[in-house]
């Protein structure tokens, strides 16, 4: 570590905090010490129905179950929302940027209690009961936010599904929850671009309908006004429904463990899984995580730039910001529209004093040059974030900089879908920065490095990074399938928590993680499966195999390499190449665009028929000088053909 890429704590950051460097160590020792008596106490930050006497009943070993709070009853709405009303009724709660910079909107806490009891009631008067599943696929409006908040009002689940996923992948997700009803929006608009999400809805209900699953509503926000398809009977606009519904609708009581939301999530193998959130822990952890890594106080503008098809957007543009009665900025468009300076612009619009934002929008913006960023002021701003995938060094410094003027706090803040919050992070009033480490465990948060036989690492060491006890916000079970739960999670290095992460621990205790260990991609922040890109490959009739890896990609972190078998008397061409890049994106989403393809006669394989991955890796990182063994290969020759095909070459 260069003295240079050190950044201590500054006196004012200190000043203002509400967490210091003693007051960090002497709470994270309690919490970890004593988790009962620190989560009791924390625990008491959300308004509960019921209060709850029992705090912690965890286990990671065998069956793994997870309960937090579990004789307390809570709604998640009504601490997002009822309680703030009689102090900050006339607040804003959530300022609205549309992707036109002409476009915005405010909404008060008491207007967003008016909006969400109203479709509360339309829900209900449609059949949704405590319980049922709501799909949510919307663009970045605030009736996202409402429709998250009137399933929890109601006590139905929301799985809420990216807008730029495909209808196959929207269809998938409905299916696997057994979801009965769905809120959409005509059409989404971003970068002055229309996504045709009810067309796509459309197409997904009938692909669930041939698979037994039949969506009985259809819940529709009128975005951008364009025509859309319509089934009498099964659709309603938006509009119309709440206008006519009742603005009073009392918040259901949920026990703490009742399911809040499920959130599909992409792993190293199969069909993306349904990771479950639960009530009470989840809130907790999601408001108190907000409050401190954020340093948020009463009155900041806060802007997290996720879309809240991800977990980010749930936990920290939806619940997190308004359980603790913040003003949080939706954004409906992208960085680069109507240019590259646009998130400067809305901090100075909308006066931001906390940003958080992804790694590869910062080195898209950082490649654009610094004049789009130095034209603006950028004075509100008191603490930055970053999220989604490591942050390199060189970004890091740009975003210190050139974004906060060398006066402003970076959170690199490390978590997961299934996490539920932040785990590892700084506080920005408490701990020294190093540009590109996560740096130190949250209160309650215990990580340890192993190694691949499971031995614990001790000091500074680098490894797989697991959790080995329990913290409100952690996920539950994946939805049907708690064997795949336990399989995925807690089998690798049995009793622990495994992330998929690579990390390292430096001689200060600091964390550094290096990214997935496992067959999982990140490109541009977005989690996606090599087995997901792979199926949606060999489902086009010309191919017979593939494998896909990542390789490093200066912007988006990871990009999709993708070796392709074609069956045979295929010929192999340029054309064939685009239409397969098209196949992948119509059959999951633009996001999961293949960025090289490379035919292959053949794949690396072992005399027992499983692909060597390693050597796919190394060849895509144009670094095949350091393939290893490949003694092992049933036909060693394949590889000289990869090689001298690769489509990456330096
Ligand atoms: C990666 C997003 C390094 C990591 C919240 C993790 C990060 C995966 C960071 C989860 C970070 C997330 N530094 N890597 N600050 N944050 N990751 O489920 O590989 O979409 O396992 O959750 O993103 O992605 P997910």
């Amino acid at each position: 570590m260069t003295e240079a890429q050190l950044h201590p704590v500054q006196p004012e950051w200190k000043e203002r905090a509400l967490i210091d460097d003693a007051t960090y160590r002497a709470w994270y020792e309690t919490s970890v010490r004593d988790p009962e008596a620190f989560w009791n106490k924390h625990g008491q930050r959300i308004d509960w129905s019921k209060p709850f006497t029992k705090v912690k009943n965890t286990s990671f070993d065998g069956d793994v179950s997870i309960r937090w709070f579990e004789d307390g009853e809570t709604n998640v709405a009504a601490n997002c929302i009822d309680r703030h009303l009689a102090e900050r009724g006339d607040q804003v709660a959530i300022i609205w940027e549309g992707d036109d910079p002409k476009d915005d909107r405010k909404i008060t806490y008491r207007e967003m209690h008016d909006q969400v009891c109203r479709l509360s009631n339309v829900l209900k008067e449609n059949g949704v009961e405590k319980g049922d599943r709501v799909t949510i696929y919307m663009p970045m409006i605030p009736e996202a936010a409402y429709a998250m908040l009137a399933c929890a009002r109601i006590g139905a689940v929301h799985s809420v599904v990216f807008g730029g996923f495909s209808p196959d992948a929207l269809a998938g997700r409905i299916v696997d929850c057994q979801s009965t009803f769905l809120i959409t929006a005509d059409e989404g608009l971003r970068g002055g671009k229309t996504i045709p999400l009810k067309d796509n809805a459309d197409k997904a209900l009938d692909i669930a309908t041939r698979q037994g699953v039949t969506v009985r509503s259809v819940v529709v926000v009128k975005r951008t006004g364009n025509s859309v398809g319509w089934v009498e009977g099964r659709d309603l606009w938006y509009h119309d429904a709440v206008e006519k519904a009742s603005p009073d609708c009392p918040a259901e009581a949920m026990n703490a463990e009742d399911p809040l939301f499920i959130l599909y999530t992409s792993g190293s193998t199969g069909k993306p899984k349904g990771v479950l959130h639960t009530t009470g822990g989840y809130l907790v952890y999601a408001a108190m995580t907000h409050e401190y890594v954020f340093d948020y106080h009463d009155g900041d503008i806060y802007w997290c730039t996720a879309d809240v098809g991800w977990v980010t957007g749930h936990s920290y543009i939806v619940y997190g910001p308004l359980a603790n009665g913040a003003t949080t900025l939706m954004f409906e468009g992208v960085p680069n529209y109507p240019d590259q300076s646009r998130f400067w612009k809305i901090i100075d619009k909308h006066q931001v004093n906390i940003f958080y934002t992804a790694p590869t929008a910062l080195r898209a913006l950082m490649g654009a040059g610094d004049r789009y960023v130095t034209s603006s002021s950028r004075k509100s701003l008191k603490v930055l974030g970053s999220v989604g995938e490591p942050i390199n060094p060189e970004a890091w410094e740009w975003y210190y900089k050139v974004v906060g003027d060398s006066r402003v706090p970076i959170v690199d803040t490390w978590w997961q879908t299934e996490t539920g919050g932040i785990l590892i992070t700084p506080l920005p009033g408490a701990t020294d920065l190093k540009a590109g480490s996560a740096t130190r465990p949250f209160f309650g948060v215990q990580p340890q490095l192993v190694d691949a036989e499971g031995g614990v690492l001790e000091g500074a060491a680098d490894g797989n990074l697991c959790i080995v006890d329990s913290w409100p916000g952690q996920m539950r079970t994946v939805y049907g399938d708690h064997e795949r739960f336990v399989q995925t999670y807690f089998s690798t290095y049995p009793g622990k928590y495994f992330t998929g992460d690579g990390c390292r621990r430096d001689a200060d205790g600091y964390y550094w993680i290096t990214g997935r260990v496992d067959d999982v991609l990140n490109v541009s922040g977005h989690r996606m499966g090599t087995a997901e890109v792979e199926s949606a490959l060999v489902s086009h009739d010309k191919v017979s195999e593939a494998a896909v890896v990542g390789y490093p990609h200066d912007v988006k972190g990871q990009g999709i390499y993708c070796y392709v078998t074609l069956m045979n008397g295929v010929e192999p061409t340029d054309a064939l190449r685009k239409e397969l890049v098209a196949h992948v994106r119509r059959e999951i989403g633009a996001i999961a665009s293949p960025d090289k393809i490379q035919f292959s006669p053949g794949l690396p394989k072992t005399r027992s028929g499983k692909i060597m991955r390693r050597i796919l890796r190394k060849i895509a990182e144009d670094d095949y000088g350091a393939l290893g063994d490949t003694s092992t290969l049933a036909d060693p020759a394949v590889v000289d053909d990869l090689v001298s095909n690769r489509q990456n070459k330096k």
